[in-house]
C-alpha cells in the first residue's frame, strides 16, 4: 500500500490548525457533534478520519456530483459510489424527491458505513477484484470514485475495480496531479468543474470523465 505523505491529500495549514484545536477541546467521538446522529445520510455525519485519507465534499459539491451521476445513470439506472460516501449519502437524501427507482451502492473501506445496511459493500483497493459475489461485472451504469491516495499504484488498482463495475461511464475525483495517469489508465478527460471539500485542501482537486457532460 502506498500512503506516503506525498500521496495523501493534505489539509491546508490554517484548516489543520483550527481542526486540531477543535478536536483537542471536544474529544473525538467518530460522529460529528453538530449533526443529528439519526440522520446518517447527512453529508459529513461521520467524522473524517485522516488516517483513512477521509476528506468529505462540501454540500454543494456532493449535490452537484449526485445530480450528475443521477442524470448519467438514467431512469432506473444503477450507480456505484466507490470510496465516495458523501455522494452516496446525497443520493439517499435525494431519493425521496425522485419518481424513478435509480439505485446506489457504496463500496468503502471504512466499516462505520456498514450502518447503511445491504447497500454498503466492503472494499479495499489493495484487493481490487475481491468484491462480494453479488457484484456482477459491468452491472453499473456509472461509477463515481474518489481514491484515498494520489499515487499511480493506488489509481491503477482502483482502475481495475472501476472497469469491472462499469458498463462504460466513469467519474473520477482526485488531485490534478493525477491527470496523466487518469488518461492513461481509464481514458478520462479532466473537467473544468472544481470539486470542493468541507475543509480546505492544499492539493488542487479535479473531476475526470469519459463521456459528454456539462462538467467538462
Ligand atoms: C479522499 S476520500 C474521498 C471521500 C469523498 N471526498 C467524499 O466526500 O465522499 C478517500 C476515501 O477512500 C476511503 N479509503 C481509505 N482507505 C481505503 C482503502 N484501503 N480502500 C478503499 N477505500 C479506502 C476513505 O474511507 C474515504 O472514503
Amino acid at each position: 500500500m502506498s500512503d506516503s505523505e506525498d500521496d495523501v491529500p493534505q489539509l491546508s495549514a490554517d484548516t489543520l490548525a483550527a481542526l486540531q484545536q477543535f478536536y483537542a477541546e471536544s474529544g473525538r467521538t467518530g460522529h460529528r457533534r453538530d449533526s443529528n446522529p439519526t440522520d446518517k445520510f447527512s453529508v459529513g455525519a461521520m467524522e473524517e478520519d485522516w488516517h483513512m485519507s477521509q476528506f468529505w465534499y462540501n454540500e454543494e459539491t456532493a449535490t452537484q456530483l449526485a445530480e450528475e451521476v443521477l442524470q448519467q445513470a438514467g431512469t432506473d439506472g444503477r450507480i456505484a459510489c466507490v470510496s465516495a460516501p458523501s455522494v452516496y449519502q446525497k443520493l439517499k437524501q435525494l431519493e425521496s424527491e425522485r419518481p424513478d427507482s435509480t439505485s446506489a451502492v457504496l463500496l468503502e473501506f471504512d466499516r462505520r458505513f456498514a450502518a447503511f445496511g445491504d447497500e454498503f459493500i466492503f472494499y479495499d483497493y489493495n484487493n481490487p477484484l475481491c468484491l462480494h459475489e453479488d457484484i456482477l461485472p459491468q452491472s453499473f451504469d456509472i461509477v463515481i470514485v474518489d481514491p484515498p491516495y494520489l499515487s499511480e499504484e493506488c489509481l491503477s488498482k482502483v482502475a481495475l475495480t472501476v472497469k469491472y463495475l462499469t458498463k462504460g461511464k466513469i467519474l473520477l475525483c482526485t488531485g490534478s496531479i493525477m491527470e496523466e495517469h487518469a488518461g492513461k489508465l481509464m481514458d478520462l478527460k479532466m473537467c473544468s468543474f472544481l470539486p470542493k471539500h468541507s475543509h480546505n485542501l492544499a492539493n488542487e482537486f479535479r473531476c475526470y470523465i469519459n463521456y459528454e457532460s456539462s462538467l467538462l
